[in-house]
């Protein structure tokens, strides 16, 4: 079976990307990526590859190399569908908001809608491949719902395979190109060859892993529970080296020298972000209850218990160096994105770190390279306000600015939130004296050189460090 048409329903941050590769890699096979927001389609086609939907280092020029040769972006599902060999689902699966399994499990109304619209449209043998991070067993809610249109037709037929993505983002380009392992959940080989050989266009078979449906779903889920169980060990321990005088990068770099612990994953910081770790370690959670392993799921849940710990911490600690009191007074905030590269500010720390500041009535200025005012506003539940008068009626407000040295004038404090580049290499003296003195510098992400920064008269905190 070889493939000569793929459609890929949702054109997000997993969606565009991955098609965008595999568009590049394979010249013969066509690539059409549907959603049903317009917007966002004329985003991914828009001439000015700076408007491109998506921020992720190198995009633009695997998109300008593919698009409109193999690679289409469009609005019209129904069609792509039918003339498709393959169909990838790459839509969003956010944590449930209310009913039953609220807060924990994930909200699967838009696969489910893809299934049911994948069932109505396609024509002759389709292949489905989930590449959405989806609850165990989801492969069989999807089988279930293409089964029933096979029965009412047989000429069509289907199979299903789970090809979970482990791209982060900001560097997704790399690891799409150069991935550590490709994972594919099946029971059908044919099906499973066909997706394992567009692949094999540019990555080595070995690094092709094929398992069966369950165990590719779960170890997705398992990858990212791990991962984020790593950053909330090592911010657990950032807490106890500023209680005890000990700094946390010493400590991490003398564990990551044992070959069996490693040392990727051990940078201390504000907490966790991004669309992923929080909503899978809550889908772990709620599963495991579900299947009475409430021990399991306990263990699980405390990553995340931790993660918001750290956040609502950095702010506590922010507010009680500044005199107690952070009312009417500005504070700059230099990140949004829950990390560097990348425009996306999905369960970003700077949300709950800036929610709590503004509780307090602080006067938030705030700077990001690549995330738009309209985003900051949403995510803050918040309209931007000038500010004109520093009255200490107690409100909070924010402002974007435009220029760091604009986000820096006249604040109490600078917060390092996320670690853009160029907030690595600052010109403290020159901000410092734009501050109202006593300034102070919160540095969550550990990227300044704490020399540079007492020298210009500024005091510090930095994550983990039990000097400061
Ligand atoms: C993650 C997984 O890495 C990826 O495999 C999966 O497909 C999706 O979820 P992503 O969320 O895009 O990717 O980024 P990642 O680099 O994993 O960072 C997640 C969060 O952890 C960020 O907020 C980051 O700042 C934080 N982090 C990461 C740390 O605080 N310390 C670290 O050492 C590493
Ligand atoms: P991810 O990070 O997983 O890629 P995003 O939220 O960035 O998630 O992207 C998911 C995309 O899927 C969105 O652009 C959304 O409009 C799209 N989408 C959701 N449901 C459907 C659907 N039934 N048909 C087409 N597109 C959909």
């Amino acid at each position: 079976m070889k493939i000569k048409r793929i459609c890929c329903i949702g054109a997000g941050y997993v969606g565009g990307p991955t098609m965008a590769v595999i568009a590049d890699r394979c010249p013969t096979i066509q690539l059409t990526v549907v959603d049903v927001n317009q917007a966002r389609i004329d985003a991914w086609n828009a001439s000015d590859l700076t408007q491109l939907p998506v921020y992720e280092p190198g995009l633009d020029a695997v998109v300008a190399r593919a698009r409109g040769r193999n690679l289409h972006f469009s609005t019209a599902i129904d069609a792509s569908i039918a003339s498709a060999d393959m169909v990838f689902i790459s839509v969003n699966t956010p944590t449930k908001r209310k009913g039953l399994g609220a807060g924990q499990a994930s909200d699967l109304r838009w696969v489910e809608a893809c299934a049911r619209q994948v069932a109505a449209a396609a024509k002759g043998h389709t292949i489905v491949v989930e590449k959405s991070t989806l609850p165990v067993r989801t492969a069989a809610v999807i089988k279930t719902i293409l089964e029933a249109t096979q029965k009412e037709d047989p000429r069509r037929s289907f199979a299903v395979l789970s090809n979970p993505e482990f791209l982060a983002e900001g560097t997704a380009i790399d690891d799409l190109e150069s991935p550590d392992r490709v994972l594919i959940g099946g029971d059908d080989v044919s099906s499973i060859d066909a997706l394992a050989e567009i692949y094999s266009h540019w990555i080595a078979t070995e690094k092709i892993l094929r398992t069966s449906l369950w165990s590719s779903e779960l170890s997705k889920l398992t990858a990212n529970a791990f991962l984020a169980q790593r950053i909330s060990s090592i911010n657990s321990i950032a807490a106890f080296c500023e209680a005890s005088g000990a700094d946390v990068r010493e400590v991490a770099r003398a564990i990551g020298t044992d070959s069996r612990i490693g040392p990727k994953f051990l940078n201390a910081g504000p907490g966790f972000g991004g669309s992923c770790f929080q909503k899978d370690i809550l889908n772990l959670v709620y599963l495991c209850r579900h299947f009475g392993l409430l021990e399991v799921a306990n263990y699980w849940e405390s990553v995340v218990t931790l993660n918001i710990w750290q956040q609502h911490r950095i702010a506590c600690l922010v507010v009680e160096k500044l005199f107690g009191t952070v009312t009417g007074k500005r504070l700059a905030i230099l990140g949004f994105a829950f990390k560097a590269n990348t425009n996306d500010t999905r369960e970003a720390p700077a949300i709950r770190i800036a929610r709590d500041l503004l509780e307090e009535g602080a006067k938030l200025s705030i700077h990001d390279p690549k995330v738009a005012e309209a985003q900051i506003s949403r995510d803050l539940r918040l309209k931007p306000t000038a500010f004109a008068t520093e009255a200490l009626n107690g409100s909070g407000g924010w402002s974007q600015a435009a220029s760091i040295e604009e986000t820096v004038e006249g604040a109490d404090a600078i917060l390092i939130l996320t670690e853009w580049q160029n907030y690595r290499y600052l010109n403290w003296s020159s901000l410092a004296v734009l501050m109202r003195q006593p300034a102070w510098v919160f540095d969550t992400r550990a990227v300044v050189e704490p020399a540079d920064v007492r020298a210009a008269g500024l005091k510090l905190w930095r994550i983990g460090d039990g000097e400061d």
